[in-house]
């Protein structure tokens, strides 16, 4: 099976994977194994779903690559979000489910460190709200990144006992209702599609302050500051500001480690998640392009340590993307090196002249070894630009990029 964004469906094809409704649990949209029809493709994108996975024969192996029990967790996870948030939306008196998320959280922490993370990064994709399909992902990506670092968060939460220094569950809590308060932000706002004036961003700019009294008390405080401290940044140009119990003199922004471990991880899941999923005022981003903005445009936002560590955990191009190679070979991403993520194992489906290659798996190349070979398209985009400056050490850059370089006179 290969990933095909709805755009370019053709007639006959046919899902490898099911559709879901993300209106209504345990239901389907399509089943696999049908057709998609063309007619249904602007539903789709109104439910945040822009790629779905076709059948193709020589490549049903990548479905064992799919861990079904993950993705059941982070539905439930999404419908039990969506439902509480939406009481306290029309009902401010209402309270939170708690305990419900606990559980939910503890659930997914455990099949987190059972099946560890493989190839395929599992955000969920159906919704019919953002704020709670972002809340359910950046808690798998925030956990997912956690388990990673656990000798880091030891060492970085070192007043605690190890086992508890560790422990996901009070990181995943607060990743799910990082952004609780927007529930009290007026809704004309946060979903307006235009910029938004000074006023309405000042406006917005409140919700960490207004989850964190939403939250505190009622979940750990290393949850609670993960609400209140997510916008905060690493080089202190975050929010929101501190100022003085005493005096109500404003203080220095927190900054590097003063700024919570688990808020730090928060901030790099938050904008990648965020980039990377369509919102109603911006369209999604591939992986390979958010990646490098959060190289650059970025630049000492996050802590280093934890963005090297999310560097490994998210491959530039998912697994099943169908690419265009250098040599002008269509191809599908196979696997992913966490050691070298913008090398990937692809298998060519298509000669540069466009004749279909029987059996993809006679032609797979590990793009870490063949290290001329790199993939130039994605979805008709060039994405060389987007390669960080480090591949081009061991890579010919091609010539639109060297006449693009600035002159070094
Ligand atoms: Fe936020
Ligand atoms: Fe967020």
């Amino acid at each position: 099976m290969i990933r095909v964004h709805v755009d370019r469906l053709v007639p006959g094809m046919v899902l490898a994977r099911p559709i879901p409704n993300p209106s209504i649990p345990g239901r389907y949209l399509l089943q696999k194994d049908q057709e998609v029809p063309l007619s249904l493709v602007p539903r789709l994108k109104q439910w945040g779903i822009y790629e779905v996975w076709i059948r193709y024969p020589q490549l049903e192996f990548l479905e064992y690559l799919f861990d079904q029990d993950l993705e059941e967790q982070q539905r439930e996870l999404y419908h039990r979000v969506r439902c509480n948030f939406e009481r306290t939306m029309q009902n401010t008196g209402a309270v939170l489910d708690w305990q419900g998320f606990e559980e939910a959280v503890t659930g997914l922490m455990e099949t987190l460190h059972r099946h560890r993370f493989a190839s395929i990064l599992q955000k969920l994709d159906a919704y019919d709200n953002y704020l709670m399909v972002h809340s359910t992902n950046v808690c798998y990506l925030g956990m997912l990144l956690g388990v990673e670092l656990e000798s880091y968060l030891i060492q970085q939460r070192r007043l605690k006992d190890p086992r508890e220094a560790k422990d996901l569950r009070q990181l995943g809590l607060g990743l799910l209702l990082h952004d609780v308060g927007k529930v009290r932000i007026d809704p004309q706002v946060l979903n307006k599609p235009g910029r938004l004036t000074p006023e309405e961003m000042e406006h917005v700019r409140q919700h960490p302050v207004l989850g964190y009294e939403m939250v505190r008390g009622n979940v750990p405080p290393s949850s609670a500051t993960v609400v209140l401290n997510h916008h905060q940044r690493w080089d202190g140009r975050g929010y929101p500001p501190r100022v003085d119990p005493a005096t109500g003199e404003p203080l220095a922004p927190l900054r590097e480690t003063q700024i919570p471990v688990f808020a730090r991880i928060a901030t790099v899941v938050d904008v990648f998640d965020a980039a990377t999923t369509h919102r109603c005022y911006s369209a999604a981003k591939p992986p390979v392009r958010v990646l490098h903005e959060m190289r650059t445009v970025c630049r000492g936002m996050f802590d280093p340590v934890i963005l090297e560590a999310f560097f490994k955990l998210i491959p530039p191009f998912p697994v099943g993307k169908v690419v265009r190679l250098s040599n002008g070979m269509e191809a599908a991403v196979v696997d992913f090196n966490p050691e070298d993520p913008y090398r990937p194992k692809v298998q060519a489906l298509r000669t540069a002249e466009g004749h279909v290659l029987h059996d993809p798996s006679l032609h797979e190349f590990d793009l870490a070894i063949y290290r001329d070979l790199y993939i130039q398209e994605v979805d008709g985009q060039d994405i060389t630009p987007y390669l960080p400056e480090d591949f081009w050490l061991y890579t010919p850059r091609p010539q639109h990029l060297v006449e693009a370089a600035p002159s070094a006179s």
